[in-house]
């Protein structure tokens, strides 16, 4: 999003946590990829090899188009969404902030209506996906909308999340001794930081939450974010930022988006009409044309380029890094190193060793 590009220099914190590596997981039986071939082969691919691989790359451990979860309800009543490559390297499980949803992980399809996509959420997955590890994300038991709603809480939500920590990799068939992490923002922050004295597992990920006295790290943000927002739509939003004198002359945002000095150009920019006039130049198979979903993720961004206790998805990548290597390596480094050019174009990398199947086993002789 150019606005972004212009507005942001953001700072967003994140923290990091190894936490002593413990086998947590049973030996699971090994994954049985021969089946998953066979249907794909059955589905209608060509029929050669290269053809199988191919359209398997495209395809998730459950069978389904990329990106898409599988959605499941846990006997507490918290949902749970969750896609893992087919041979999955370790288990991501990611806590969201107050008022926001497991399913925001992942962008809408026909399989997952209520899926959002938000941008920051949805470069998480991507990542994670791209490394090869199994994503899982779970929604606060706490599903109120509104001011103070859908927080995690420790009463409500640790057992929960503990449990699919310890039953989530035998699910999905993780290798014995494969890591999981836990990522998790604010209130979700404060149950990942807290679960390790609950259940075993290898690293936690706390954005905007910070038990007192860690170092925090802080890192500038500059990226095209968002898939769902044209070039022209964007270019749209800058105009009436500036316009608005929301913009100081550097281009950055010049009043906290909380308060009423953003109240004009939520009623100009990001009404419903003024947005859906915006949106209709934009081819509807490559962008997101639905204005409630279109308006959050504007203020996604916005509030990231405020700081303003947002989630952050630039780091995934190097975040997992810096957890496999025990937390020794410099994040700094790695940051620099696995930053995504642009967030906007992260695809899900299939070309990594688990998201290959293995060949059909040859037919018994005759
Ligand atoms: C995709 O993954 C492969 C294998 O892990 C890696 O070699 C390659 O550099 C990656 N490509 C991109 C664009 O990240």
């Amino acid at each position: 999003m150019r606005a972004a590009a212009a507005v942001a220099a953001a700072v967003a914190a994140l923290l990091l946590f190894a936490v002593a590596a413990l086998p947590t997981q049973d030996p699971g039986a090994s994954v049985g990829p021969v089946q998953a071939v066979r249907e794909l082969l059955g589905a209608g691919a060509s029929g050669s090899e290269a053809a199988a691989a191919a359209a398997a790359a495209r395809r998730n451990a459950a069978g389904l188009p990329l990106l898409t979860p599988t959605k499941t309800q846990l006997s507490t009543g918290h949902e749970l969404f969750y896609e893992s490559p087919p041979r999955p390297v370790g288990l991501l499980l990611i806590l969201h902030k107050c008022g926001r949803s497991g399913s925001d992980h992942w962008p809408r399809s026909q399989p997952c209506p209520d899926c959002l996509g938000l941008p920051h959420s949805l470069a998480k997955t991507k990542q994670a996906l791209s490394r090869g590890y199994a994503v899982a994300a779970m929604s606060s038991l706490d599903r109120r909308a509104g001011g103070g709603g859908r927080c995690f809480a420790w009463a409500a939500d640790a057992r929960a999340a503990a449990e699919v920590v310890r039953s989530l990799p035998r699910t999905l068939r993780l290798p014995a001794g494969a890591p999981v992490y836990v990522d998790g923002a604010s209130s979700g922050g404060s149950i990942a930081l807290r679960l390790a004295s609950i259940v075993d597992f290898n690293g936690a990920i706390g954005e905007v939450i910070a038990p007192p006295g860690l170092p925090e790290m802080l890192e500038k943000m500059e990226a095209d974010l968002f898939p769902s927002i044209s070039p022209t739509l964007s270019a749209s939003l800058h105009q009436q930022l500036e316009q608005l004198g929301l913009l100081d002359a550097k281009g950055f945002i010049s009043a906290d988006p909380g308060t009423a000095a953003w109240d004009t150009f939520k009623s100009q920019v990001a009404s419903f009409a003024a947005l859906r006039k915006l949106l209709t130049g934009m081819k509807a198979a490559q962008r997101e044309q639905d204005v409630r979903l279109v308006d959050k993720h504007i203020w996604e961004c916005i509030l990231l380029a405020w700081a303003r206790h947002e989630t952050v998805g630039e780091h995934m990548t190097a975040a997992l890094v810096w957890l496999e290597g025990g937390g020794r390596q410099d994040i700094g480094r790695l940051v620099s190193r696995y930053r995504p050019a642009r967030l906007a174009a992260l695809a899900v990398n299939t070309s990594g060793p688990a998201w290959r199947v293995a060949p059909p086993s040859p037919p018994p002789p005759a």
